[in-house]
């Protein structure tokens, strides 16, 4: 591989320094953002009575957590970025929501009865350091959750590279911001350098910020969930996602 490991930073970082301010721009803003989780979570969840605990794994500023909250659950929310952390309180007000700052692997020490729901969303998965670190989140969510509770994730699937300028992704931009992702692939990994242009005034900075996500595929997930307790099925989720519900048996 031709990437310096040494000019990718850590994702906690990534998030504080770069994506994190400008995490609720970059989905089109909270509101929407927060409509759309609600409409995934009816979706995968349509029998969700008051009373369930659910915990949302790397939950940003709430996209999941806010409509579970509102439809009555109580709800852990775990994250290492303080900044979305304080969207999300701000959203959540008085409804039943514990926002944790920390890494997602250590969620059950915030946990003070078995999970009915565990989600990890919006490609927080291929966040994880490597396919270990998934199979150990995996048997803590099965552990974790009273049958047959579910676990439900969602992310994208690098498994088929992207070539040429088709590593450009052009993710938002307006008058004032542009974001453009460029992807360089590893064997099990893809660096992805997220570009971000901003007008000062006259003139526009530029900003560029690197991490390491993971490449998996469905058929690992599905087989690595199975192998923890659960059964698995696969289908598409949001924005070109691949969603995946496993239920504990
Ligand atoms: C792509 S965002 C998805 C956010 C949210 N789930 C959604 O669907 O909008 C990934 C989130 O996971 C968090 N994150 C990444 N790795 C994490 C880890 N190891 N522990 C806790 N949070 C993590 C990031 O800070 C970020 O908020």
């Amino acid at each position: 591989m031709h990437v310096d490991e040494s000019l990718l930073t850590s994702v906690a970082d990534h998030y504080k320094t770069h994506l994190a301010p400008i995490y609720a721009w970059m989905t089109g803003g909270l509101d929407a953002a927060i409509a759309r989780g609600d409409a995934e979570i009816y979706a995968v969840l349509p029998n969700l009575s008051s009373g369930v605990t659910a915990v949302d794994l790397g939950a940003g500023f709430g996209m999941h957590a806010i409509p579970l909250a509102r439809r009555g659950c109580s709800v852990l929310a775990v994250d290492t970025s303080s900044l979305l952390l304080e969207e999300l309180m701000g959203r959540a007000q008085a409804l039943a929501v514990k926002a944790v700052e920390d890494d997602l692997l250590s969620f059950r020490k915030y946990l003070d009865s078995s999970a009915d729901v565990i989600l990890c969303m919006g490609d927080t998965l291929t966040h994880l350091p490597d396919q270990p670190s998934v199979e150990k989140l995996f048997s803590l969510a099965a552990e974790s959750l009273r049958p047959p509770g579910q676990f439900i994730a969602t992310f994208r699937d690098y498994t088929s590279p992207l070539v040429g300028d088709g590593r450009f992704i052009p993710v938002r931009s307006d008058n004032d911001r542009i974001l453009t992702c460029f992807l360089e692939y590893g064997t099990d990994y893809v660096d992805v350098h997220d570009v971000l242009n901003e007008r000062d005034g006259s003139v526009w900075r530029q900003k560029v910020s690197s991490y390491r996500k993971l490449r998996l595929s469905p058929e690992w997930v599905s087989a690595a969930l199975r192998a923890a307790g659960f059964s698995a099925r696969v289908e598409p989720g949001l924005a070109g996602m691949t969603r995946v519900i496993a239920t504990r048996a």
